[in-house]
């Protein structure tokens, strides 16, 4: 008993009794007076927090980011130099299923990554698949509730989702990613990352270049067919959890490859395809992988809740030498998540001690709903700026290189001129026969229920990437 800490109240006073509730009499009622039972009980019912209105269900570990490919000549950014070694976290996720879904199912996966640098927080959100479904972000939300149960029915809705895909031909490409092997991985360790992205990079020089950030998987691609996720999930909801956990617990830690893609500023006006079109890829033919360094998970978080549903990734959270492009996506996401943060984790979330930036802060931004940091000048009478109380100041070293932008403010067509095809045929194309099989298979299976009429739109859609494609669908349907 002795070297066992005193259970307290929130108020720190110790406890007498944590068995039996106050009554009056032994067969009660209850006093009210009980504020450890009541205390107890609202504490309970306060445990939930809203859940993320995508990639609800996650798993994640901490690692390191060590680089070991000099790209100076690319960016100034810290925590890319050679020989650095970053402290990160990493949390996977499925996209549409809620916090309690089966971690075997088809579904995208979420490849979220906060690098701790000593010039604060990076955030690469990417997803296990280089493109997107939609490219304006004026599509996602109509895009995510296909995904999410029927307002009705409350189940989900195989019409809802290839009546969407069939009407918009720029998601060919993830979707057929989503229904090749790729599309359900066994762990999250046996598959890639991508930033999927066009971001950027600036030197000390100031030049910028664009950038695609991929993460290899070094554990080899592996994949569940529908039959055996089946078989698994009838086993097992948390198969990710155990794999992923229980490995790094035995000390296997999963390790994947940072190669880049960089292109040059001026290539972007010259390239075939939009460079900052989320539904494309670079080939590799044209911008060549750079092998830049290996990160490495190798400690489970010890407390669920607080490290990784707190946890709060953002692509705003760039540092220097790493900035935006003008992709339209990545521009809403960058307003999209610090937001969805503040309501479902407050004003405060980047101060909960998993989002915590490892280098000191210094802003202006005061007070707030739990606000457990104070005045974070430094100094509590330099709590405006300018000020002449040596409060913190701007570092103009940092700034970014000019952008020239061209164009009048316009609602663009984004599906006039663009090639939705070429490049969902060269991926067909690396599919041998049994991966195409495969692929027809798990796209017939999901269209069980679908209507006709949107099946033949679909079909159609399938026929513009490849005869072959459209005709093996159609006769696993
Ligand atoms: P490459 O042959 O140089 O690259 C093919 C890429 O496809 C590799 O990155 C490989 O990833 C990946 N790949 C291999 N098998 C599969 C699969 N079954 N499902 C999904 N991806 C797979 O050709 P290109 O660069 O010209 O690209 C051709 C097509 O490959 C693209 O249209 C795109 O669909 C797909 N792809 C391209 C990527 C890129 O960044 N260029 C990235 C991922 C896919 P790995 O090395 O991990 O096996
Ligand atoms: C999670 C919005 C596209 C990857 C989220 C969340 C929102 C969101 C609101 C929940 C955040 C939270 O509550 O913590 C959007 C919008 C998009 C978009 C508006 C398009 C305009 C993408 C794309 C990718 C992606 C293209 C990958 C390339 C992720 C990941 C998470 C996530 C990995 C989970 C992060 C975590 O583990 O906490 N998204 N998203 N999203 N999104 Fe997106």
């Amino acid at each position: 008993m002795a070297d066992k800490p005193k259970l307290t109240t929130d108020g720190g006073a110790p406890i007498a009794d944590n068995q039996n509730s106050l009554s009056a009499g032994p067969r009660g009622p209850l006093l009210i007076q009980d504020y450890q039972l009541l205390e107890k009980l609202a504490h309970q019912n306060r445990e939930r927090i809203a859940e993320r209105t995508v990639h609800a269900k996650g798993w994640g570990a901490y690692g390191t980011l060590r680089i070991t490919g000099d790209i100076a000549k690319y960016t100034c950014a810290k925590v890319l130099q050679v020989g650095v070694e970053t402290p990160m976290l990493a949390r996977f996720s499925t996209v549409a299923g809620e916090r309690g879904a089966a971690d075997a199912e088809r579904d995208v996966r979420g490849f979220a990554l906060k690098f701790y640098s000593e010039e604060g927080n990076w955030d690469l959100v990417g997803n296990n698949t280089p493109v997107f479904f939609v490219r304006d972000p004026y599509k996602f939300p109509d895009f995510i509730h296909t995904q999410k149960r029927h307002p009705r029915s409350h189940l989900r809705s195989a019409t809802a989702m290839w009546d969407f895909w069939s009407l918009s031909p720029e998601s060919l490409h993830q979707v057929t990613i989503l229904f090749s092997d790729r599309g359900l991985p066994i762990s999250p360790v046996h598959m890639n990352g991508y930033g999927s992205h066009t971001y950027s990079l600036w030197n000390s020089a100031g030049e910028r270049f664009w950038v695609k950030f991929h993460f290899k998987t070094r554990q080899g691609h592996k994949f569940y067919t529908d039959a055996e996720a089946e078989a698994v999930v009838g086993r097992t909801r948390e198969s990710y959890q155990e794999a992923m956990f229980g490995a790094i617990e035995k000390g296997e830690y999963p390790k994947w490859s940072l190669q880049l893609q960089v292109m040059p500023e001026a290539d972007a006006a010259k390239t075939p395809y939009n460079p900052f079109d989320l539904t494309k890829v670079w080939p590799h033919g044209d911008y060549p992988l750079i092998e830049v360094g290996e990160m490495e998970l190798n400690r489970n978080p010890d407390d669920y809740f607080a490290e990784l549903e707190q946890a709060a990734f953002s692509p705003s959270n760039t540092v220097a030498g790493i900035g935006f492009s003008p992709d339209k996506m990545l521009q809403a996401r960058v307003f999209s998540y610090a937001d969805a943060h503040r309501h479902r984790l407050g004003t405060h979330y980047e101060n909960l001690p998993v989002n915590t930036p490892h280098c000191p802060v210094h802003n202006y931004y005061r007070d707030g709903e739990m606000n457990s940091t104070g005045i974070r000048t430094g100094n509590p009478d330099a709590y405006y700026e300018p000020n002449s109380f040596g409060g913190p100041q701007e570092d103009p070293s940092v700034k970014e290189p000019p952008l020239a932008l061209t164009g009048a403010a316009d609602r663009y067509d984004h599906r006039e001129g663009n090639d939705d095809y070429s490049q969902v045929r060269a991926l067909f194309d690396l599919f041998d026969d049994a991966q195409k099989q495969r692929l027809f298979g798990n796209i017939a299976r999901a269209m069980a229920g679908v209507p006709d009429r949107i099946i033949q739109r679909q079909l159609a859609e399938f026929h513009k990437v490849h005869p072959d494609y459209a005709a093996g669908v159609k006769s696993a349907l």
